[in-house]
């Protein structure tokens, strides 16, 4: 029998916002299997900021569709606050790689969208929207519509509203990757003050490997398809970050290493999805 402080410590353990347990997802194309995604283990605890990061094709985009509930996995379970939920859709706040804005919609419109969806009312969500209009560089454009935005200005409005919808969990695909490199730099550190005064959960896919670790409080990197953890980086600098960190010794340390493990070449480790060499595989809290 166990004892008494040894259930304690179990107790303690706090059950992960999202738990992605075996999961294998495969498509079919032209009457063929294609296996996108192998034996994926993956935790994100409640207010955590993770990152995603993985060759193009690699199944980061299928991933986020997953924990999102647009799709089911082929294989294996997605828990979200421990709960096997085939309805999640809805229940996390989702920036797709592709913009999604509505065409016919304003900008502001389209950064409402998801609050009046949701039934809340709409004019206080105006008043969120207008008063985030001037950080997300939309200022004077509240009422333009899609077609007359450069891709970077969409960008940020469906960022605005993913924010908008104020999910505890909120899915990003490659939010920042059609803005300029300033836009960039300005984009994630207000995204940086912003989660630092929130308690949200966020899971980030990007190609670039020092905004996972800039933004992030760990980085997993995905092998290239079938897509499986190939190591995962806790990242320990402190908070709050600024850019300017980026050149830190430290900050220059572990980029090298996730930048190292993302170019290894070798196959993933099997269907298992373990990972890869021991030194690259710093820890992995989950
Ligand atoms: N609905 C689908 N049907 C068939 N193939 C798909 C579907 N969605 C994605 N794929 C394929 O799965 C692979 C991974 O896609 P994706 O998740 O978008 O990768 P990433 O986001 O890492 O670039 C690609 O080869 C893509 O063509
Ligand atoms: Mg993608």
């Amino acid at each position: 029998m166990t004892g008494g402080s040894e259930r304690k410590l179990v107790d303690a353990v706090p059950t992960p916002k999202i738990e992605l347990d075996g999961v294998a997802q495969d498509f079919s194309l032209h009457g063929n299997t294609l296996p996108v995604l192998r034996g994926v283990d993956l935790r994100v605890h409640d207010g955590e900021f993770v990152s995603i990061i993985g060759p193009s094709g690699c199944g980061k985009s299928t991933l986020l569709n997953l924990i999102a509930g647009l799709e089911e996995p082929s294989l294996g379970r997605i828990l979200v606050d421990g709960r096997q939920v085939s309805r999640r859709l809805g229940t996390v706040g989702y920036m797709h790689q592709k913009d999604l804005l509505l065409p016919w919609r304003s900008v502001l419109d389209n950064a409402v969208l998801g609050p009046e969806l949701m039934g809340k009312q709409r004019s206080q969500a105006r008043t969120s929207a207008l008063a985030l209009m001037e950080p997300f560089g939309l200022e004077g454009f509240e009422r333009s519509y899609p077609a007359q935005l450069s891709g970077g200005m969409r960008q940020r409005v469906a960022f605005l509203r993913t924010v908008l919808a104020d999910q505890e969990v909120i899915l990003l695909d490659e939010p920042f990757g059609a803005l300029d490199a300033l836009t960039r730099v300005g984009m994630q550190e207000w995204l940086l003050g912003l989660w630092e005064s929130w308690s949200k959960t966020v899971v980030l896919v990007t190609h670039d490997v020092e905004e996972a670790v800039l933004l992030s409080d760990r980085v997993y990197v995905f092998t290239p398809r079938p897509g499986t953890v190939k190591a995962a980086f806790a990242i320990d600098l402190p908070r709050p970050r600024r850019y300017e960190m980026v050149t830190d010794a430290a900050f220059v340390e572990i980029k090298a290493r996730a930048l190292a493990a993302l170019r290894e070449d070798e196959a993933p480790a099997g269907a298992g999805g373990a990972a890869t060499s021991a030194v690259l595989r710093t820890e992995v809290s989950q």
